[in-house]
């Protein structure tokens, strides 16, 4: 249940911040002057697919004019919640499960979290690359890829990263200028998604290549005027489907009052797992006190009715991260060993290994400073009172 690794305060502090640097104002206000629609009057479709707070696309539908629909993921609850109010179609969760198609954004702003996670055979991968994998189709061939990524990553971090977007990108059609706001190292690049025969392999644009993987000093800043011969957003449709197979509170607080269909949706979404994963049957009689486990792990979602009410009952797993401090574990350690409980707990000294962005709070320098980060995956249980208009009633 619990396991403990520290990279070191920085990515510490990126991890709670859940990769939160968003685009400063400035970035994003001259990356407009770079952008134009292709035709005024034609609809587009413009995609984030870690919209944060929604204000970064916000902007740029604001610049786009009128016919621009906008389309976000955002994992954290209140920075959904912030989305939510801005865009017109924003999901809650992780955005590495959405149900969508390819080739649907006019554009698309990939700014995702910076950071390195490991997979299940404990190797390190960076998470920019994990996002480009799930989102790079979106965008429609012809469509405009604007990206916000620390010029490390190409360099330093993960070579392939440079390949794939010399393979993605139109070649000769590209720019990569230098964030406004120098704090976390961030180069904008900006380009039309290729068009490409069928089963054909692009070549690599060498020149954008070479640019990536060696430090540039020297980038051009991003222009304070709306240039001549902008990028075209072209017109695109929205996609057929979009959607997430999970129902969080944030979700149904924020939807229910505006959509009466939602309860529909829901029941879409709960049909869709069910399809996706076989039931099970227990090898013991079920009693009692299993019912919320297996309510937590999603076993026995769905509609309940007995002679209190009908409700909607869904279990879920989230993971946690704690960062403490050698001191604060010892306390927490004694008082779970008053309770008997001992979890499994792994130290590492706390090693500043540079490069990732620090929030302003956090010191510069290298730290001597033991943290530890705990990964817990809490249960919860959520049900929600259908015929008392989906009042949350429940949260364990
Ligand atoms: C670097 S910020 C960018 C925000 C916004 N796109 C912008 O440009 O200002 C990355 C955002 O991704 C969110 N995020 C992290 N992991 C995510 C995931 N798995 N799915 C969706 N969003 C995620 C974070 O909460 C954060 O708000």
């Amino acid at each position: 249940m619990f396991t403990s690794l520290s990279s070191g305060v920085r990515q510490d502090h990126n991890k709670i911040a859940r990769g939160y640097y968003r685009t400063d104002d400035e970035t994003t206000e001259r990356i407009c002057h770079l952008l134009r629609p292709k035709n005024q009057d034609e609809n587009m479709v413009i995609f984030d697919p870690c919209s944060g707070e929604g204000i970064a696309l916000l902007s740029v539908k604001e610049h786009l004019g009128e016919h621009c629909t906008t389309y976000g993921i955002e994992l954290d609850g209140e920075r959904y919640v912030s989305s939510y109010n801005k865009l017109d179609k924003v999901l809650h969760g992780d955005s590495n499960y959405l149900v969508a198609g390819a080739a649907w954004a006019g554009l698309m702003w990939f700014n995702p979290p910076y950071g390195t996670a490991k997979n299940s055979n404990d190797k390190p991968f960076r998470l920019e690359r994990q996002f480009w994998g799930h989102h790079a189709s979106r965008v429609i061939p012809g469509g405009v890829l604007v990206a916000i990524l620390p010029d490390f990553l190409f360099y330093r971090e993960d070579a392939q990263m440079a390949d794939f977007f010399s393979r993605y990108l139109e070649p000769g059609t590209w720019s990569v200028y230098r964030a406004a706001e120098d704090q976390f190292k961030q180069i904008v690049i900006i380009g039309y998604r290729r068009h490409k025969a069928e089963n054909t392999v692009s070549e690599p644009d060498v020149k954008l290549r070479d640019l990536l993987l060696n430090q540039q000093d020297d980038l051009p800043e991003l222009p304070n005027t709306a240039v001549d011969h902008p990028y075209l957003v072209p017109a695109s449709k929205e996609p057929e489907i979009f959607r997430m197979n999970s129902v969080t509170k944030e979700t149904v607080a924020m939807v229910l009052p505006k959509d009466k269909g939602f309860m529909r949706e829901v029941e879409m979404v709960l049909q869709a797992e069910h399809c996706n994963h076989q039931r099970f049957s227990s090898v013991a009689p079920v009693r009692e006190g299993h019912i919320p486990v297996l309510m937590a792990a999603g076993g026995l979602d769905g509609f309940v009715q007995d002679d209190s009410g009908h409700y909607l009952v869904r279990g879920t797993v989230r993971t946690v991260l704690h960062v403490d401090t050698k001191e604060s574990l010892e306390a927490k350690k004694q008082a779970k060993e008053k309770a008997r409980q001992k979890p499994e707990i792994r130290v590492d000294m706390g090693k500043n290994l540079g490069g990732y962005p620090v929030q302003s709070t956090v010191s510069d320098k290298p730290s001597q400073i033991t943290t530890i980060t705990t990964r817990k995956h809490e249960t919860h249980i959520m049900a929600w009172d259908i015929s008392n208009d989906f009042d949350l009633i429940t949260i364990e």
